[in-house]
């Protein structure tokens, strides 16, 4: 398969889906968010986003099995090469994607506590595109509305402080111990996300259009 192969790691609202959005524009690549997904099968109220809703309103991991069913599929029409976003998640996970496929890249996105329930507690997502804003800094003249295609800003049912809290508890115990398991393969980067979105994303580029 040609083109990058990446995944990004990080804590819940360390960026992943802001980057990847300007990413896989800037290089052509398949953006697969298995937590999009996911809030896809939610909202169309499938028997999969029956089963998966429970354990993301709760903050807690939806279980390997149906994870792996839902994106197996998928890398087919990655022609160009994909970046992964919010997969893998555990051991488990990062083991099964090995038998689907190479990687090139794993880009850790690095995050305190403290900033992620910051931003968290203030991300909007545009229900129509799935825009990315936050209240402290990109929103809208009227902040109700999304700048790029007039659609409706809503708030994550797991951006809530107690289920912010949960979700970087469940990254620190399952998929954080990925970092080691990447470094082992000699493919990992990291990268401050402390930083403002166009030096995080610069410094991304830069790994990614290295040889
Ligand atoms: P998922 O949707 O993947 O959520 P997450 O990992 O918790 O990450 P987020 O989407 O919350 O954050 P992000 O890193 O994308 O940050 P963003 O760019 O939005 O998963 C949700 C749930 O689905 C899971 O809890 C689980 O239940 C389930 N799930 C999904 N995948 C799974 C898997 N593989 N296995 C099992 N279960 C799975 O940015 C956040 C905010 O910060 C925004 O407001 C943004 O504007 C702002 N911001 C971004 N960058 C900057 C910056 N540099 N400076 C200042 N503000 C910034
Ligand atoms: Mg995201």
């Amino acid at each position: 398969m040609p083109g990058r192969r990446v995944v990004f790691l990080g804590p819940p609202g360390a960026g992943k889906g802001t980057q990847a959005k300007r990413v896989v524009d800037a290089l052509g690549l398949l953006h697969l968010s298995t937590g999009d997904l996911l809030r896809d099968e939610v909202a169309r109220k499938t028997a999969l986003g029956a089963e998966a809703k429970g354990a993301m309103d709760r903050g807690e991991l939806v279980p390997d099995k149906l994870i792996l069913d839902m994106i197996r599929g998928r890398f087919a029409s990655a022609t160009k090469g994909f970046l992964l976003d919010g997969f893998p998640r555990t051991v488990a996970q990062a083991e099964a994607l090995e038998e689907i496929t190479e990687l090139d890249e794993v880009v850790s996105i690095d995050l305190s506590r403290e900033e992620v329930v910051r931003r968290l507690t203030s991300r909007r997502v545009c229900r129509a595109c799935g825009a990315i804003y936050n209240l402290t800094f990109n929103l809208s003249a009227d902040g109700a509305k999304c700048a790029a295609c007039g659609g409706e800003l809503y708030q994550r049912d797991d951006d809530r402080p107690a289920v912010i809290e949960n979700r970087f508890d469940v990254y620190e115990s399952s998929t954080a111990p990925l970092i080691a398991f990447y470094r082992k393969r000699g493919l990992l980067h990291s990268v401050n996300g402390e930083l403002g979105s166009d030096k995080v994303f610069a410094e991304i580029m830069r790994i990614l259009t290295a040889a």
